[in-house]
């Protein structure tokens, strides 16, 4: 055995649980509740400039489709193996109410009230992360909207 294997080992033997990284959930999030919640957000910020009909079309289209997926995939993490004690299952479901209010507004193409209820969607990841995220500091990307101030 490698030198640097043990030390591997040693370190994960060491590390406390909680710290370790949840590779499903984060394919989870990554993969669709993040991307569906772009796609969601784009819907209630400015256009980009000189957006033509083509593209405000497609980026609704990615909006509706966004609340779907974090429909889905809410409803995916309130089950086994995925659900946990606390508030888990209720900030779940706030991510699932608020990409169902959202239906309604991104059908409209109607940006004010799809950015409102952005920022509650938004507070339903922050209050999940805030609870069961592990404080290890890169764990949400730089890129995220979750890092906005
Ligand atoms: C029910 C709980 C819960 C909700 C709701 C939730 N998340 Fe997460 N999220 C997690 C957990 C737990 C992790 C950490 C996974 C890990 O161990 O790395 C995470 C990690 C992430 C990551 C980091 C992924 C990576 O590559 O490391 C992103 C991005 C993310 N969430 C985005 C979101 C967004 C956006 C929302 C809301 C639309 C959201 N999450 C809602 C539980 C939740």
């Amino acid at each position: 055995m490698t030198l640097r294997l043990v030390l591997t080992i040693l370190l994960l033997a060491a590390a406390p649980a909680a710290l370790a990284r949840d590779e499903a959930m984060r394919d989870i999030m990554a993969g669709h509740v993040n991307p569906g919640a772009l796609g969601f957000w784009a819907a209630g910020n400015d256009p980009p400039d000189n957006e033509t009909p083509a593209q405000a079309k497609l980026r609704w289209d990615e909006a509706a489709k966004g609340a779907k997926a974090m429909e889905t995939w809410g409803q995916v993490l309130q089950k086994p193996p995925y659900t946990r004690t606390g508030r888990w299952n209720d900030d779940a479901q706030l991510m699932i109410d608020m990409a169902r209010l959202g239906e309604t507004p991104i059908r409209l193409k109607d940006g004010p009230k799809a950015f409102e209820i952005g920022g509650r969607l938004y507070d339903a990841c922050n209050e999940c992360h805030k609870l069961y995220v592990p404080r290890r500091g890169a764990t949400i990307p730089r890129e995220s909207p979750l890092n906005a101030p």
